[in-house]
């Protein structure tokens, strides 16, 4: 997208008022990343915003996005929207360490994490919904209407799928603005605090989803997972739940990365990036998780059947 880029530069020079380098940031699945900088020590994010990857229905319409970027600025969790451009936003640039999987483990980053989703989720509401469970109804559609592949024996697991989302439902707590797509590589810890970018996916959500799916794609284990929801809700109770919907995140990400690797296959190539092996990776990963004999005591616990009865104490000695 030579044109998008050279034309949202020039509208940022005269902007700034005087002239901008520009760098190309590595690692976006999706969009065009590029650091602008001034001669005068300015630094600032240009995010190109790829119209293929919201028509091809893996991201919302990307004014929505601005707005909720906008939202989850006004929350202290985003980077400040600086300009609206054609195709591009102009964001403020935030210094700092982008997170991989390592770091998301580490139990005090965890925490950091854990502070930046409540401060997220008490902002204002994102113009737009997210459940995993439509999401899932929507990628799968766009497999079968464009005949892509996907994982074979994916669709057995449907059954248990419904059976998961009617136990979620059970207690489903009111809706918060998540952001809906916490890999790694959406956190950046500014040295004090975690901030979050990439609003693609944005859309009010069950928080419960969105610690979920930071486990999912930084592979927690359980202890893990409780720290996290210990760390969130200050309790470990819902930590169930959490563990559901990280099941159900790399169940339905998993086609997120078929349906790139099948629509957007020139992009895709660019990016240097194997999605097909993505899918492959995350799908075996949710099958563990749902053929483990765990799982219905998972559901259980979430359906609030497993109340276990308070001990009876042991009688006083005489
Ligand atoms: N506002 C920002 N300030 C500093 N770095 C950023 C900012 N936004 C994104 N980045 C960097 O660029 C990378 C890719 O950006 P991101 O918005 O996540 O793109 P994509 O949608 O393609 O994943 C991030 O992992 C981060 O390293
Ligand atoms: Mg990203």
């Amino acid at each position: 997208m030579p044109d998008v880029l050279s034309s949202a530069l020039e509208l940022v020079t005269a902007w700034a008022g005087r002239p901008v380098t520009h760098t190309q940031i590595k690692g976006g699945l999706s969009h065009r990343i590029v650091r602008v900088d001034t001669e005068a020590g300015d630094r600032w994010l240009l995010r190109i915003l790829d119209p293929r990857v919201s028509a091809a229905g893996l991201g919302i319409p990307l004014d929505l996005e601005i707005v909720n970027t906008t939202r989850a600025a006004q929350a202290g969790v985003g980077a400040d929207v600086l300009l609206r451009l054609p195709g591009a936003v102009l964001l403020e640039y935030i210094d700092g360490a982008t997170l991989n999987a390592a770091a998301v483990r580490e139990p005090a980053m965890a925490r950091r994490i854990a502070q930046a989703c409540r401060r997220l989720h008490a902002g204002p509401r994102f113009a737009t919904e997210f459940s995993i469970f439509r999401k899932l109804d929507d990628l799968l559609a766009l497999c079968r209407a464009h005949a892509l592949k996907i994982p074979e024996g994916y669709e057995a697991w449907l059954p248990v799928v419904a059976d998961i989302e009617a136990a979620l439902a059970v207690r489903q707590p009111p809706a918060v603005p998540c952001h809906n797509d916490l890999l790694p590589e959406n956190f950046i810890f500014d040295g004090s605090a975690v901030r979050i970018v990439d609003y693609q996916l944005s859309g009010n959500n069950d928080p419960a989803f969105e610690l979920g799916d930071i486990a999912a794609e930084a592979d927690y284990d359980q202890e893990l997972v409780k720290l996290l929801t210990r760390a969130y809700f200050g309790d470990e109770d819902p930590a169930a739940r959490v563990q559901l919907y990280l099941i159900m995140s790399n169940f339905t990400w998993t086609l997120w990365f078929s349906v790139h690797h099948g629509l957007l296959a020139e992009q895709a190539a660019a990016a240097d990036f194997d999605y097909d092996a993505e899918a492959a990776d995350k799908f075996a990963q949710a099958v563990r998780a749902l053929d483990d004999p765990g799982l219905g005591l998972l559901i259980d616990d979430v359906r609030g059947r497993r109340r276990l009865p308070k001990p009876i104490p042991p009688p006083a000695p005489a």
